[in-house]
């Protein structure tokens, strides 16, 4: 059985799916590896290497000719309907806004895989490529603060005098957020961080950062996640907030809150009472934005409120694909370790008893098996089919 992995065709994404060293592991399973000319390039792993562990180089990828195609960001739905029956996908799926190819791979019969649906237990650690993406980008948000702050992060004696080290505030302590505290406290910043979830407090502490604790009740939901807070406790959230971030010469925000909107957690007024100079990471940028007025991809300027500088808004964007050696390294792991759990002797077989599989699964056999993506799915037909039945009758009005 033979796996295909293309060229990302999104825009900007550097990242693969898969590198010459997971390739290896691949081969190793009895499987056949198909690697699109270039496929690696954009993430510095040339065909030459891919080839040396023995995987195959096609000028293109006919998705139509493999078993199992493997992909970093959403397939669309003209490439999801390339696919033949019965193939199997593994990747970021996003399926609660990419509900148009979830129906083209149903329609299509695929077995698809989304990763971000991997069960996060124990066992399927070295699956996890929320996780492993995360901890990219939580890393790299605070080496964009470090390059815009006109100061430094550590502190310094010297001769010329001494310089206090800079004081950076990291707002939602998940995977991302810990590893953004200790980015930091690595370059010598002092570290204070704030999460809704209370048990986060030790995991902040054994990163090097000081918890800090707001009068507000337990946001923390089944699975360890959070859960959205109420308008009342959100606005108070963000009252408690304001003298922190108005103290920090850099802030970070990494709060989710699983299939909402991100929550906002920062005004632009919180932004304009900061310090001349000041920068501010908004990694929620694309879902939604944790700093009101950030923008995915751009640096927002924000008067300081006394009108004596400025305050820079990053609204972070393809943070993970910017890394792209590692974080294809990383992700590449991810999707071989999953492949072996599917893998029989040689054969794809995915065994649905095994909730890793099972919770991971999208589509498969002609349906949506992931629970809340059929129901958005049913939701998005009827309301699609009840505009079309409007339309219709607009036509069949008009026409007499
Ligand atoms: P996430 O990306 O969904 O959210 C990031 C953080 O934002 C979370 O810590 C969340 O509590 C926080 N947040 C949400 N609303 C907030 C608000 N209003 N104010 C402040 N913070 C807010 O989270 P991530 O990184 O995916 O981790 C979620 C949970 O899953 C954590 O408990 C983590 O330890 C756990 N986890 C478990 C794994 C395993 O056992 N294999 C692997 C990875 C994560």
């Amino acid at each position: 059985m033979e796996v295909g992995v293309a060229r990302e065709r999104i825009p900007g994404e550097k990242r693969v799916a898969v590198t010459p060293e997971s390739a290896k592991q691949l081969i190793s399973l009895g499987l056949g590896v198909v690697v699109e000319a270039g496929a690696g390039a954009a993430a510095g792993y040339p065909d030459a290497a891919y080839a040396a562990e023995g995987a195959q180089i096609a000028p293109s990828l006919d998705p139509a000719t493999v078993d199992v195609v493997v992909h970093v960001r959403p397939l669309d739905p003209p490439a999801a309907a390339r696919l033949k029956p019965g193939t199997v996908t593994v990747g970021l799926a996003s399926p609660s806004s990419e509900l148009p190819t979830v129906r083209v791979l149903a329609e299509g019969r695929v077995t698809a895989f989304a990763l971000e649906l991997v069960p996060r237990i124990s066992r399927a650690q070295s699956m996890d490529a929320l996780t492993s993406q995360a901890l990219v980008t939580g890393y790299r948000c605070v080496l964009e603060a470090a390059i815009r702050l006109p100061r430094f992060f550590p502190l310094y004696m010297t001769a010329a005098g001494t310089i206090p080290p800079a004081r950076v505030l990291v707002l939602g302590a998940g995977v991302a957020g810990l590893q953004a505290i200790g980015t930091a406290k690595r370059l010598g910043a002092r570290v204070s961080a704030n999460d809704i979830r209370p048990a986060s407090a030790d995991e902040v502490a054994s990163m090097g950062g000081t918890f800090i604790r707001l009068d507000l009740e337990s946001a923390e939901a089944a699975g360890g996640y959070a859960r959205e807070l109420g308008a009342d406790r959100a606005v108070l959230q963000r009252q408690l907030l304001a003298p922190h971030v108005a103290e920090a010469d850099v802030l970070i925000t990494t709060a989710a809150v699983p299939g909402r909107p991100a929550p906002l957690l920062v005004t632009r007024e919180m932004v304009a009472a900061m310090r001349p100079g000041s920068v501010v990471v908004d990694m929620a940028a694309e879902s939604g934005g944790n700093v009101e007025g950030s923008v995915a991809g751009e640096d927002v300027v924000v008067p300081t409120a006394d009108g004596s500088g400025e305050v820079t808004v990053v609204g972070l964007k393809d943070a993970a694909s910017a890394m792209a050696f590692d974080a294809s390294r990383l992700y590449a792991k991810n999707v071989a370790n999953f492949i072996a759990l599917l893998t029989r002797e040689g054969e794809i077989a995915p065994d649905f008893d095994d909730e890793v599989v099972a919770g991971a699964c999208l589509t498969h056999d002609g349906g949506v098996l992931h629970e809340p993506t059929a129901q958005a799915l049913a939701a998005l037909t009827a309301a699609t089919g009840a505009a079309e039945v409007v339309e219709d009758e607009e036509i069949e009005g008009g026409a007499g």
